[in-house]
Formats: C-alpha cells, sequence, structure tokens
C-alpha cells in the first residue's frame, strides 16, 4: 500500500492508502465514482481515458490511466471531465461538441474533450497562425480514436471555439 494525496478538479483528495497496483483508472471510477473517465483498450492506445495532468509552471498535457498506477500521481493536480462545466454552463467545447454532433456513443468524449482543452489553453499561451491551425488541430487530437467515427466533428467543434475568440488563440493576421 501507498500513501496518495491529489487534487482533483481543484479538490483535495487523501491522504489515503491504495494499493501499489491500482490503476489510475479504477482509482477514478471504482475508488472515487468518477465514471466520466472511461476505459478503453487499456493498453495505452485509444486514449478514452485520457485526464488532464496539470504543472506547477501552469502548463498541462494529458495521460492514460488505464495502465498508469494511482500512486503515480500523487501529489499531482489532475482535471477531469466532470470539471469542465462551472455551476451548471458547459464549458465552450463541450458546447461546440453538441452543437456539431460530435459523439455518438460518447466513450471516446471525455478524450477529446480533455485533450482539445489541453489544446485551447496551449494557444492561449501560445497563438499560432490560421494557415498553422488545421494541421495544430490534427495533430492534437492524434491518437485518440472513435469508433463511431467523429474525428471530423470533433475536429469541427475545436476549431469553431478558436475562430469564435481568434485574437486569443491566433496570431493576429497582417
Ligand atoms: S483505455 Fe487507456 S488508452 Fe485505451
Ligand atoms: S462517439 Fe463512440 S467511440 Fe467516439
Amino acid at each position: 500500500m501507498t500513501t496518495l494525496s491529489l487534487t482533483i478538479n481543484g479538490q483535495k483528495h487523501g491522504p489515503m492508502d491504495v494499493r501499489d497496483d491500482l490503476s489510475m483508472n479504477d482509482f477514478l471510477r471504482e475508488m472515487l465514482g468518477m465514471t466520466g473517465t472511461k476505459f478503453g483498450c487499456g493498453a495505452a492506445q485509444c486514449l478514452s481515458c485520457a485526464i488532464i495532468v496539470d504543472e506547477p509552471d501552469g502548463s498541462s498535457y494529458t495521460s492514460p490511466t488505464c495502465i498508469a498506477p494511482a500512486v503515480n500521481f500523487d501529489g499531482k493536480s489532475i482535471r477531469t471531465v466532470e470539471g469542465h462545466a462551472k455551476e451548471g454552463q458547459l464549458s465552450a467545447l463541450q458546447q461546440a461538441f453538441i452543437n456539431h454532433f460530435a459523439f455518438q456513443c460518447g466513450y471516446c468524449t471525455s478524450g477529446f474533450l480533455n485533450e482539445g482543452q489541453v489544446l485551447l489553453e496551449r494557444l492561449a499561451h501560445t497563438p499560432v497562425a490560421r494557415e498553422a491551425l488545421e494541421q495544430t488541430i490534427a495533430d492534437a487530437l492524434d491518437g485518440h480514436l472513435c469508433r463511431c467515427t467523429g474525428y471530423i466533428k470533433y475536429h469541427e467543434a475545436v476549431r469553431d471555439v478558436i475562430l469564435a475568440d481568434a485574437s486569443r488563440y491566433l496570431v493576429a493576421s497582417k
């Protein structure tokens, strides 16, 4: 057993004792009942289980949870799909996913949502040129698998959010 403390969606959890071999996915879903994070391939191939990890320097990245031990997240600050809506209001990206009918079964959605949110925050810090946007979105979402093949609609939804606030996410054109 190892003692685990972490912050999830701004709330502190722990310290609590967890088995060393407990996956982060089982920790979230089975111990905390946070079932928005899905379990797909179980082999770090589909990213349906991806969460956001926030670094102390303000940067963020996504991490699969299916093969990662929960104890690897000790002391970290993470975000899950349950943390995106604020006071009952969907985030801009969540609303765009709905507007575009981006998901069908929804199994991959929390992973795409977390990845898209990390991209938005990265672009807010380091904008790209409009000409580079399509490839930037494609690169960011690459690796997330959707068996209902919603790839284009997810891409379009992320693009819509960016273009709706272009001065924030894109380098001003000359
Ligand atoms: S369930 Fe984790 S990458 Fe597929
Ligand atoms: S919406 Fe079904 S797997 Fe993507």
